[in-house]
């Protein structure tokens, strides 16, 4: 590992992240039939567990291009994505407008960090989301959590969706002799792990100019003992094996579209939670 990669974590994993923009809104990267039809989808994970959205305020952190987001205000809610990266945030304000939904959904182009500096709403969100892919770019989990609970509303909840921090132990990178993805970070490790890595989840064609990323494994504990530091309380927890993209070369995909282990159920692949904060 370099340490000047390291420290220089948010001006790698964005100029990653404004070059996976592009690749995402072609054909061959997110499939936006389904938004564009007025029916925008969560994955199915979210789908079963994130609950009626009609009516609320809801912030969305680590938005992308706003999918997502767009998806939620679809179905009624008033949403506020936010983003690091200005093609993702230029891209969402784009897609807003031609989904007719720029009066539902606002964008807002600031590292998660600046947060509450950039969004002077504190405790003003019935729902703060985030997920899929998210807590891995945050080297400090436990400011994440003060973050989060700084913008809910006294009874608001948060819903938190992700690959879960057991199956990052493992990576193809370290592929044992009979291919399964083999041992990489360890769990309780907690340095950053700069990865140089020219493939896109979304698009296994694509070759991305920008390889260096810094990224974070942040056990489980240190997720919800943050949220619960930051004065949250759990409402339940969930483990499933399955996620949303193929982490893993051995992983199937099945007709719910997310990735499945092919036979033994070896470990937990993503990890969902609901905490809110008490009234
Ligand atoms: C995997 S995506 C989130 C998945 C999203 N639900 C989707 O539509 O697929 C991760 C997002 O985190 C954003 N991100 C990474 N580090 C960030 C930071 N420090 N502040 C704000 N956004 C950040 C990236 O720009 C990227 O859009």
């Amino acid at each position: 590992m370099s340490d000047a990669d390291a420290g220089n974590w948010r001006a790698l994993n964005r100029a990653k992240w404004d070059e996976r923009v592009a690749v995402h809104l072609k054909p061959t990267g997110y499939d936006l039939g389904p938004l564009r039809a007025g029916r925008g989808r969560l994955n199915p994970v979210e789908e079963a567990e994130i609950g009626e959205v009609k009516g609320l305020r809801v912030l969305h952190l680590q938005c992308h291009f706003g999918a997502d987001t767009l998806s939620l205000a679809q179905r009624g809610a008033t949403a506020v994505g936010l983003d690091f990266s200005g093609a993702a945030i230029d891209a969402a304000r784009t897609l807003a407008g031609e989904l007719g939904l720029s009066d539902r959904a606002r964008f807002v182009q600031a590292d998660l960090y600046d947060a509450p500096t950039v969004l002077a709403e504190p405790a003003s969100f019935d729902l703060v989301y985030t997920s899929w892919g998210v807590t891995c770019w945050l080297p400090d989990i436990r400011r994440w959590a003060e973050i989060v609970a700084h913008f809910l509303k006294p009874g608001g909840r948060f819903y938190y969706a992700d690959a879960h921090p057991a199956a990052y132990v493992f990576d193809d990178l370290a592929k044992d002799s009979d291919g399964r993805p083999g041992y990489f970070a360890p769990y309780f490790e907690r340095r950053p792990i700069v990865m140089d890595d020219h493939k896109d989840y979304a698009d296994p064609s694509a070759h991305l100019a920008n390889a260096t990323s810094v990224e974070w494994l942040h056990p489980l504990s240190d997720i919800v003992g943050g949220l619960i530091d930051a004065g949250l309380v759990l409402d339940w927890l969930h483990e499933h094996a399955q996620v949303p993209w193929r982490m893993f070369e051995m992983l199937v995909q099945k007709d719910d579209g997310d990735w499945h282990w092919p036979d033994k159920q070896w470990l937990p692949l993503a990890v969902s939670l609901q905490a809110r904060r008490p009234s």
